[in-house]
């Protein structure tokens, strides 16, 4: 392709991200440089004012030069930095702080077509390279790069690379993300990124320019369902105009529209677009346009006009996955504003799902989401959210979240359906005898004494025992039981995972409100994962207190009261706790009772002692 050519067309966004000292500025720096993308002698000019104050010169003063002239020329987006290869013309987005990257990036404020992703050979993958790149998936960068740098700290070593290679590799796999290529470079040098190393031999594959030489362009989605989010209406010339950018799709003139939410539909009479006006017979995805209807139906900001037949998906409840930037942490009940293309709706958040740990994409339940965490939630609207999935459009399934005017996260819509339209009515009654009230008569707090453990642990034998001993001293006490309650209002519910999680989510609701009453609670069900353990504590809230009733498998096992192992030894029983369905032990209980080791009697001194000191002794 010539230069002119290169000039003309539109350049390629890529985002550069990585930990924040593994040289992702001296790679941008040494790119710009040895592309001759910068201005004549600016490099010159640098060194040599280094040399004048005795400072050594560094790659990434580059950046700090451009971003100072871009500060003074205001009228330049600060945000873009730009440079070429033979073959085209590059901007990489970024941004002067990392907060504000990291802001950028998730609102879609910045959208790229490719990430190059920056390791420091040495220190390997970190936590924050596994968060961007997360980030990048998260937020639908098709395709990546890797460059792993500084390699002349490993003295160019092949194992080493190898070895990063690896487990970047393997991190990208399991989040779905593919490299195009693993690259070992040393930015500060330009070693293989427009140039090749003379160093490293043994690595044939392509440098940095050339891996991105290769990467298609992403194209406007053309094939997809029709949608043009309205940004505004007004009157010219006694028409009224629709206007608005198309986000997918295509439409003809003459075709049938459907506004949502209204479900209106009329003829689209006119298209129009500022270069070419009334001369318009198409329009597709990506283009700015005005349009006109046969119909002067209910139409304003925020509302979206679709083909008849392949409408947007509309319900008052959305689950997302969230990546969340604000310093104060997230938490459910939050009142936000969900902004998606050009509408805004007030959301409550309804659940935090799951929090997801970046580090190793373990999920757990938890009650809050910190500053760049990333987790599934549900929010919940008053009024019906137009929207599609991520996966199917991705321009209208993602959206951002505001605390009044500031962004506080980010989110993609995976999926949509109805809160019960009874809870949609709801309104909680304040109880008009509270928890101190009841603690102050009886002289003690409510409590939930979650005991959980393997079948055959002893966890019914203590309760039971528990509860005569705190009868006896005349304590409200109750016993919840597996197997009791099994029996009763949870007949309906087998051993699936999804229905022991709603056996617990019953049984903790049912202990709450006995603790809200005033009552010791003892609970006796084997809850085999952190995460229904963890949601019970969320239901159950402060007067939660976990007792693991901790017996090897091969003490319950021997024991085998019920026959029960046995039975799933042969196959008899599925889904059985140890054998045939996951077992994670609790990892931070409040108590633990090995009943393995200890007699009935010692155990039950263990759970007295903690009831007497945790329990009865904090009556305020
Ligand atoms: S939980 O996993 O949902 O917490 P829960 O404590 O209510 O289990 O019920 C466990 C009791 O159900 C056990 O004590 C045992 O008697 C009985 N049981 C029957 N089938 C199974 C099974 N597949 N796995 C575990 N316990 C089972």
């Amino acid at each position: 392709m010539n230069a002119n050519n290169i000039a003309r067309e539109r350049a390629f966004p890529i985002v550069i991200v990585g930990h924040i000292d593994h040289g992702k500025s001296t790679l941008i720096g040494r790119m710009l440089h040895d592309t001759n993308s910068l201005p004549t002698g600016k490099v010159e000019e640098l060194q040599s004012s280094c040399e004048r104050r005795g400072a050594p010169f560094e790659w990434s003063f580059v950046l700090d030069a451009l971003q100072l002239e871009r500060d003074q020329a205001i009228t330049v987006d600060s945000t873009q930095i730009w440079f070429h290869t033979e073959n085209r013309r590059y901007v990489i987005i970024d941004a002067p702080g990392h907060r504000e990257f990291l802001r950028n990036m998730v609102t879609g404020a910045a959208s790229a077509d490719a990430g190059v992703i920056v390791i420091d050979a040495k220190q390997g993958v970190s936590e924050q390279t596994r968060r961007h790149a997360y980030l990048l998936h998260l937020i639908g960068v098709p395709q990546v790069v890797v460059a792993i740098n500084k390699m002349d700290l490993v003295d160019y070593s092949e194992d080493r690379f190898k070895t990063v290679e690896g487990e970047m590799q393997t991190y990208l796999e399991e989040i779905g993300l593919t490299a195009q290529a693993m690259i070992p470079v040393i930015a500060m040098h330009g070693d293989n990124l427009a140039t090749r190393s003379e160093h490293m031999s043994w690595y044939v594959g392509p440098t940095v320019s050339d891996a991105l030489d290769t990467f298609p362009r992403a194209t406007a989605p053309v094939e997809r369902p029709f949608r043009l989010p309205v940004q505004d209406v007004y009157r010219q010339d006694g028409r009224r105009l629709i206007v608005g950018r198309v986000e997918s799709g295509q439409l003809q003139i003459g075709s049938e529209v459907s506004v949502w939410p209204t479900r209106r539909s009329a003829k689209v009479v006119s298209i129009e677009r500022w270069a070419s006006p009334g001369t318009e017979t198409v329009i597709r995805a990506g283009q700015s346009v005005a349009l006109t209807l046969d119909d002067e139906l209910f139409i304003e900001r925020g509302h979206i006009l679709t083909l008849p037949t392949a409408g947007p998906r509309s319900s008052n409840a959305l689950s997302v996955k969230l990546f969340w930037l604000s310093r104060d942490p997230l938490r459910q009940g939050e009142y936000l504003t969900l902004k998606l293309a050009t509408a805004e709706y007030d959301v409550v958040i309804d659940s935090i799902d799951t929090v997801i740990d970046v580090e190793d994409l373990s999920r757990h339940r938890g009650h809050e989401v910190e500053q760049n965490g990333i987790a599934e939630i549900t929010l919940r609207s008053r009024s019906d959210i137009t929207y599609d999935l991520f996966h199917d459009i991705p321009t209208l399934g993602r959206a951002v979240l505001l605390d009044g005017y500031h962004v506080v996260g980010g989110c993609i819509i995976e999926g949509g359906g109805d809160i019960e339209t009874a809870s949609r009515n709801l309104t909680a009654v304040p109880q008009s005898v509270n928890a101190y009230e009841r603690e102050a008569a009886n002289g003690y707090p409510g409590a939930v004494l979650w005991m959980s453990g393997l079948s055959g642990a002893g966890k019914s034998t203590l309760a039971m025992a528990l509860q005569r001993e705190l009868f006896n001293r005349k304590i409200n006490v109750y016993t919840l039981d597996g197997d009791n309650v099994r029996n009763g209002l949870n007949r309906d519910l087998g051993f699936s995972e999804e229905e022991r999680d709603e056996n617990i989510r019953r049984v903790a609701e049912v202990a709450k409100l006995f603790a809200d009453y005033g009552t010791i609670v003892i609970s006796a069900f084997i809850a085999p994962t952190n995460f229904v353990r963890a949601q019970a504590r969320e239901i159950v809230g402060d007067q939660f207190h976990e007792v693991f009733v901790s017996a090897d498998m091969s003490v319950c096992e021997s024991r085998d009261v019920k026959g029960l192992y046995a039975k799933a030894r042969r196959g008899e029983i599925t889904d059985f706790t140890g054998i045939s369905s996951p077992w994670e032990p609790p990892e931070n209980p409040d108590l633990e009772v090995n009943t393995g080791e200890l007699s009935l009697d010692d155990s039950l001194k263990k759970m007295i002692a903690y009831v007497e000191q945790s329990i009865l002794k904090s009556a305020k």
